[in-house]
């Protein structure tokens, strides 16, 4: 059974693609390589082009049989998008319509979609859960929700089945070694501490230290990438299962459960790597929620979902040795 997976060259999504080969699927990856790495699309055909392209998805809906989409390709970085919200709004949602409108006309009916815990914002609640009312602070977190409503309405008027997974921080790499962050790991804190460590020019900038969490950094969960990539197959699986033409739309949050602060990041890496992190305090980001800290039942229950990998030493420890093994290639 083909899956179309968009983003299927990125973080995540190389690793969904590894798991649903591992299940009997066929990925069938559209990345414009932006931030995605084409050396990770390693089991099934890549379309290298935009989810804006309708010539381009016309053409693989028509030529290959998909039946279902599993859709990660987005721009991500919550600093990026305060600073240029147009290629944010462009890219997340202009591209999610179109990809929806081709799933349309080609009778496709099963969608995951990639979300973020980025759209609650200043929650109070903590930790939080999918009733939390979703209040974004940043224009990346605004596009999830745009196109989670979007999901959300198309169900009343079109047989749309969709599972929307918001995930948490996911962080870490492959236990095989083979994949990890190549781009993203530009602004994500897990692989910039981990170079604060080992890069002698590197010093980590510590977004704020004066938040009202105990020791003044943000707080944020962290999930392994395998565990948020197996989510995806799971979801998968319980939307093949649902009778067609019947809509069924859910959303779950992707968390481990346990908030850590950017000081205790920047603690296990260097327990991890054995050496000092260099960093020093400066402004807060814009944009950056104080806490962010998953309730996650609801993906237990739903999807049989069990994180494997989350606790904090097999993340920084997957995520440090992915980044020697880049060192080295
Ligand atoms: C984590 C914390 C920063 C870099 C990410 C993804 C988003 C979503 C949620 C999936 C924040 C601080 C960071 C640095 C720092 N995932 N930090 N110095 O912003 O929480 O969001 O996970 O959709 O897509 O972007 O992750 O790793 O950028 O930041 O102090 O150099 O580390 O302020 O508090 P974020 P992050």
């Amino acid at each position: 059974m083909k899956v179309l997976v968009t983003g299927g060259a990125g973080y995540i999504g190389s690793h969904a693609c590894k798991i649903l080969h591992s299940e009997g699927f066929t990925p069938v990856v559209l990345d414009n390589l932006s931030t995605g790495d084409e050396k990770a699309v390693q089991w099934g055909p890549l379309y290298a082009g935009d989810i804006r392209d309708e010539k381009l998805l016309k053409k693989i809906f028509s030529e290959e049989r998909i039946s279902a989409v599993i859709h990660f390709a987005a721009h991500i970085n919550v600093g990026e998008s305060m600073r240029d919200p147009l290629k944010y709004y462009d890219n997340n949602v202009t591209g999610s319509l179109n990809l929806i409108h081709q799933m349309m006309s080609h009778q496709v009916d099963s969608l995951i979609f990639s979300s973020s815990c980025t759209l609650y914002g200043n929650s109070t609640e903590s930790p939080i859960t999918e009733n939390c009312r979703p209040a974004p602070i940043n224009p990346y977190g605004e596009t999830k929700q745009i196109i989670e409503n979007l999901i959300i309405d198309l169900k009343k008027t079109y047989p749309l089945k969709s599972v929307i997974l918001r995930y948490f921080n996911a962080a870490g790499a492959g236990l095989d070694g083979d994949l990890g962050e190549t781009r993203t790991a530009a602004f994500h804190l897990v692989p910039l501490a981990i170079r604060a460590a080992l890069d002698p020019e590197y010093q980590l900038q510590v977004f704020g230290g004066d938040y009202a969490t105990p020791d003044g950094t943000c707080i944020r969960d962290y999930v392994h990438v395998e565990d948020v990539a197996r989510a995806h197959v799971l979801a998968l699986k319980i939307l093949l299962q649902k009778p067609q033409n019947t809509p069924y739309v859910e959303l779950c949050n992707l968390g481990s459960e346990k908030g850590y602060s950017v000081l205790e990041i920047i603690r296990e890496v260097e327990k991890i790597t054995q050496k000092p992190v260099k960093y020093k305090m400066a402004q807060r980001r814009e944009g950056d929620p104080t806490r962010l800290i998953a309730e996650a039942s609801k993906a237990k229950k739903l999807l049989g979902w069990q994180p494997q990998y989350s606790d904090l030493q097999t993340i920084i420890r997957t995520a440090y040795q992915w980044h020697l093994r880049s060192q080295l290639n």
